[in-house]
């Protein structure tokens, strides 16, 4: 048997010229992330985090920006977004719906629910949209198994979940969408 190894110190990361990490970032880090830190590697989720938010994944070329800013290495920084499920190497969708798929949803019917927004949107757990609109997720329980089957759109939990209610939501988002996309 012979060893393969993968060129991953060598691997061309994907770039663009203008920073993900912006002017505007890099300052409020440097005025309110870092001193409550007393590592610079403590404020490393946090500033994932911001960035996360704010393309709705981190990008490999700012996890570059992000480990010259903190000056650890940029492998730190990749693990990181590998090992925590909230960092994503791929862009999630503007809204996340996460369908708790753990006991007592399960018993309660999650899969309806599941199968329900599987169906509207065209996709399975963890894609994504064409459009980006929607990320599909299952998630481990949310804490609220009294009142499941539950789901989060994004942060917001919705319990005694029904196929009917499930339509509601998502058509709400569909119509802010589609006011968003009208006044643009
Ligand atoms: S099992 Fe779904 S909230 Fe606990």
């Amino acid at each position: 048997m012979s060893w393969k190894t993968k060129p991953s110190g060598t691997m061309k990361v994907p770039t663009r010229s203008e920073p993900y990490c912006t002017a505007q970032m890099i300052a409020r880090w440097q005025s309110t992330t870092l001193p409550k830190y007393a590592t610079t590697h403590g404020a490393l989720m946090p500033i994932l985090h911001d960035v996360q938010h704010t393309y709705r994944h981190v990008p490999y070329q700012a996890m570059i920006e992000i480990a010259n800013f903190l000056k650890i290495a940029p492998s730190d920084v990749l693990d990181t977004v590998s090992f925590y499920e909230e960092y994503t190497l791929e862009p999630m969708g503007k809204c996340i719906i996460g369908v708790c798929h753990t006991f007592a949803c399960e018993v309660c019917g999650h899969q309806a629910i599941l199968d329900r927004v599987r169906q509207r949107l065209g996709i399975e757990p963890h894609e994504t949209t064409e459009d980006g609109a929607f990320t599909l997720l299952t998630m481990e329980c949310l804490g609220s198994c009294d009142t499941a089957p539950v789901a989060l759109f994004n942060d917001v939990l919705h319990e005694k979940l029904t196929v009917a209610k499930v339509d509601q939501l998502i058509d709400e988002v569909l119509a802010q969408k589609s006011q968003s996309t009208s006044h643009t």
